[in-house]
């Protein structure tokens, strides 16, 4: 059963995990083939899905991935369409107060990036306020406040899931930025601390109260951090707390299929995607043609992906130059390689690269070569994508 224990202590967290995402199940093993598919049964829809007064595209939203889900990658994905909400990493909000340069930098935006919400992390309410306040002055659709951040860091300093451990400082919080802007504010948060303290349907019911506009749920407590599995009863005990917001499921949806399962058995708004985005950036589209028609089409293909690959390279090229570009690209990279099942030899390459002219020469041996089962029209096989665990600075 899911209680609402409060009133614990958090403990030191620290795990290391490796979670195996994928491409498809439905992919795996099938011929070239660009027919679509029809194995997914649909799932029966409420209304369009809105944070307040703000229309989303679609009930799919792209999740927060610190490091990877900046403006070049969220350009991409929208261009294939089917994103309702796209949203920064998790940004500091004093450092947005003070504009600090790498900051600004985080919550710049493009007219394909819309609508657009910024993720912020704090511990001070009028900390929050005035960055809050800021978003709105440089033309943020929505901000969504990080309650799910489990990184010792964060956590530690009463920020992100940390947030859990203070029931009236969070509430002050949120209210407090609530008050401050008239564009809708969203939380995102995990279950609860951890097993004994599952407080996430107390917090979504009061966070309703204050004027909240929607909640996202990552099906697992902090304790779990990236471990176990995601708990969709969890999930289902948020929705029933509130009465009218969106309440948005997270975690481990890898395909069609998970996003359907999570539908049913949650009886969620919306869903958001992280990892298997990097895996599959189609999934948004996919998901938005089951939606409609009840059949989607197949992921990219190694010469589609490659396409993406380069435009989400000229993205950052534009705003930074080659030099900046490659060397900041060479992470994203990583998982777009994989993702086309290149030789692990070529992989290892393309992370060397350091000029336009190297990196020209890898794409065009990456190219020749194609994928290791040299089937460039259809199947991809899985994709491992670690995680992050503890106290990583990137996060
Ligand atoms: C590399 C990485 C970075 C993340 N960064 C953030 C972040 O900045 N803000 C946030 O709320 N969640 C962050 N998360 C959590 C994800 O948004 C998401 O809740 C979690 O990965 C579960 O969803 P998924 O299985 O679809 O990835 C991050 C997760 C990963 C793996």
């Amino acid at each position: 059963m899911f209680g609402e224990r409060l009133g614990h202590e958090c403990p030191g967290y620290t795990r290391t995990a490796l979670i195996r995402s994928a491409i498809p199940d439905v992919f795996r093993n099938t011929p070239a083939s660009s027919a679509a598919r029809t194995d997914v049964e649909r799932v029966p829809f409420r209304d369009a899905l809105k944070y307040g007064q703000l229309a989303l595209n679609s009930r799919y939203l792209l999740s927060p991935l610190a490091g990877f889900t900046t403006l070049p990658f969220r350009r991409i994905v929208r261009r294939i369409g089917g994103v309702g909400l796209a949203t920064t990493d998790l940004v500091n909000s004093r450092a947005l107060t003070s504009r600090n340069e790498r900051t600004m930098e985080m919550v710049e935006t493009h007219p394909e990036d819309r609508p657009f919400a910024v993720q912020i992390f704090g511990s001070e309410p009028e900390v929050m306020a005035d960055a809050a306040q800021l978003l709105v002055e440089l033309g943020v659709d929505t901000i969504d406040i990080n309650m799910g951040c489990p990184v010792n860091r964060i956590a530690g300093a009463g920020a992100g899931a940390g947030m859990m451990c203070n029931i009236d400082g969070t509430l002050k919080l949120v209210q407090t930025v609530v008050e401050a802007v008239s564009i809708p504010i969203s939380v995102k948060m995990r279950l609860g601390w951890d097993s004994h303290n599952l407080s996430a349907p107390f917090f979504a019911r009061e966070f309703e109260q204050v004027g909240v506009a929607a909640v996202a749920i990552h099906g697992r407590t902090r304790e779990q951090g990236f471990g176990g599995t995601v708990s969709l009863p969890g999930i289902r005990a948020v929705v029933e707390a509130v009465e009218n917001i969106p309440i948005i499921g997270n975690g481990d949806i890898r395909n069609v299929a998970d996003a359907a399962r999570m539908l049913k058995e949650t009886g969620c708004h919306g869903i958001s995607i992280g990892r298997a985005a990097l895996a599959n950036p189609w999934i948004f589209r996919q998901l938005v043609e089951w939606e409609q028609t009840g059949s989607y089409a197949p992921a990219g293909t190694f010469d589609e992906r490659l396409q993406l690959m380069l435009q989400q390279y000229t993205c950052l090229e534009e705003r930074h130059g080659s030099q900046r570009a490659i060397i900041r690209f060479r992470k994203m990279a990583h998982w777009y390689l994989k993702g086309m099942r290149i030789l692990k030899r070529l992989r290892g390459d393309f992370q060397k690269v350091s000029t336009k002219e190297e990196m020209n020469a890898a794409i065009a041996e990456i190219q020749q070569s194609g994928p290791i089962d040299g089937n460039r029209t259809g199947v991809l096989t899985d994709v491992e994508i670690p995680v992050p665990s503890g106290p990583v600075d990137k996060w």
